[in-house]
């Protein structure tokens, strides 16, 4: 195990180039199955979460070349259709294999993904589409899901919510499924698109991402070998971008794309930040460390404030003179971080999905624990706008999504190291 030891009250200041998006790269390397060819994919980065991805598909009998952000997926051969548990209980979003490899293989035995510290996390839309499709879906309740589908048929499929995961899944199955499939209400999300893209790669008819609507015209058989480059991480850049402004810093991100963090540019604006977009993919951002309060930022799917970018909002906020208030209204039980920014002196209530937060002249140093990802994320910020020196365990959690933050934090001037326990 390892904790982050950060000292606090250093500006950050320099350049950060963007890696690829965790949740990107996830869906398409899903969609390697679906390919009885070599998916060549570049800029994927190097997280927990995409090793635990590999090893996935290297146990369904897909052959696997990683060379730092390159990654190479034969999958002409597969020699399962279960997904090992230990494996899929490690990575929740291990269930977007479900609808690739379900198309290939027309059966899939995987873990139930449990809930996490963010919450429940059902997959009740996922299930019900696939069986819109003609999916036989068995044991639901005894832990192990066993899917099958002689055949999958396109249909015609209304979202009741644009859930992301749910949205790649039924993309997925619907590419190999015989007619046409129309997935209305769906995720709009950057990663969406970037999954149409290689779809299209791949040879699949498929358009609308991005519109809520999309269309996939099922494809009995795929054989391709598409190169494809992973699109910036638009919460990398967006959490580095508060960090900057929680500590009074001045930050250059470069290899983003402006709009798939329009909304969050906005809020730092509103904080009092001086944002400069240059050419669409290099951003500049200056913060003054006084920045003032915003009366309401809620959370909605994409191009709403994003889920993922609500806790280090949060971080940044807790030092922004005046009352915030923060809805989260995508996952029920995303603020229980805020417990451990209490640890640092910050001033937050939390009423259901609403945080009040009181913003405070000065946090001080504390032992922190981080229990999710972005939770992770904004324990960091906290504790570099913070005085003293902080450590925070958990970092397991913060290395699924953020390749080697302690690097590119010191690389801007943080005082932060890694240490083993
Ligand atoms: C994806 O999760 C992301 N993960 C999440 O990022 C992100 O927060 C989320 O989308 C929302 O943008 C990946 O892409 C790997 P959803 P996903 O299905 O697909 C409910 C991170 O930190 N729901 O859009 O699981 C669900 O409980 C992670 O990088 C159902 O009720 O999110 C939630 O309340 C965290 N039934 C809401 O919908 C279902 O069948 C949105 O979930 C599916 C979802």
């Amino acid at each position: 195990m390892s904790n982050l030891v950060i000292t606090g009250g250093s500006r950050l200041c320099g350049i950060i180039e963007v890696p690829g998006a965790k949740n990107a790269v996830l869906p398409v390397l899903a969609a390697t199955l679906l390919n009885k060819g070599t998916s060549i994919l570049e800029n994927c980065p190097e997280l927990d979460d995409v090793t635990t991805m590999l090893e996935i598909l290297g146990a369904l009998g897909c052959g696997i070349r990683r060379e730092g952000s390159r990654i190479e997926v034969d999958a002409s051969r597969l020699t399962a259709s279960s997904i090992p548990e230990a494996l899929a209980r490690k990575m929740r979003s291990s269930i977007i294999i479900l609808g690739a490899l379900l198309a290939r293989c027309g059966e899939v035995h995987v873990s139930y993904p449990g809930g996490c510290e963010i919450g429940l996390r059902p997959i009740d839309m996922h299930l019900k589409a696939l069986s819109q499709m003609g999916a036989q879906i068995d044991g639901i309740n005894d832990g192990i899901l066993c899917c099958r589908a002689e055949k999958l048929t396109g249909c015609e499929i209304l979202l009741d919510y644009p859930s992301v995961g749910a949205t790649e899944n039924i993309m997925l199955a619907a590419s190999m499924a015989e007619g046409e499939t129309i997935i209305r209400n769906a995720a709009k999300e950057p990663e969406i698109d970037d999954l149409q893209a290689f779809l299209r790669k791949l040879g699949v008819q498929v358009s609308g991402a991005g519109t809520g609507v999309i269309r996939i015209q099922g494809t009995r058989e795929i054989k391709a070998e598409p190169v494809h480059r992973i699109i910036p991480d638009r919460i990398v850049a967006g959490t580095y971008l508060a960090a900057a402004a929680a500590t009074g810093g001045s930050l250059v991100v470069t290899g983003v794309i402006y709009d798939h963090i329009g909304s969050v540019l906005y809020c730092l604006k509103r904080c009092g930040c001086r944002i400069k977009n240059y050419s669409g993919n290099v951003i500049a951002l200056e913060s003054n460390g006084n920045l003032t309060a915003l009366d309401l930022v809620r959370t909605s799917p994409y191009p709403g404030f994003p889920t993922d970018m609500q806790p280090q909002m949060v971080a940044l906020l807790s030092k922004c003179r005046g009352t915030s208030v923060v809805v989260e209204t995508v996952f029920e039980n995303r603020f229980r971080y805020t417990e451990q920014l209490m640890k640092l002196g910050a001033d937050i209530s939390v009423q259901g999905r609403t945080a009040i937060i009181r913003g405070v002249d000065k946090l001080k140093a504390a032992q922190l624990e981080a229990r999710d990802l972005r939770g992770g994320a904004a324990l960091v910020i906290g504790a570099l706008a913070a005085e003293g020196t902080s450590s925070i365990s958990g970092v397991n959690y913060i290395d699924r999504g953020y390749e080697r933050m302690e690097k590119v934090l010191s690389s801007i001037g943080a005082d932060i190291k890694r240490v083993e326990t």
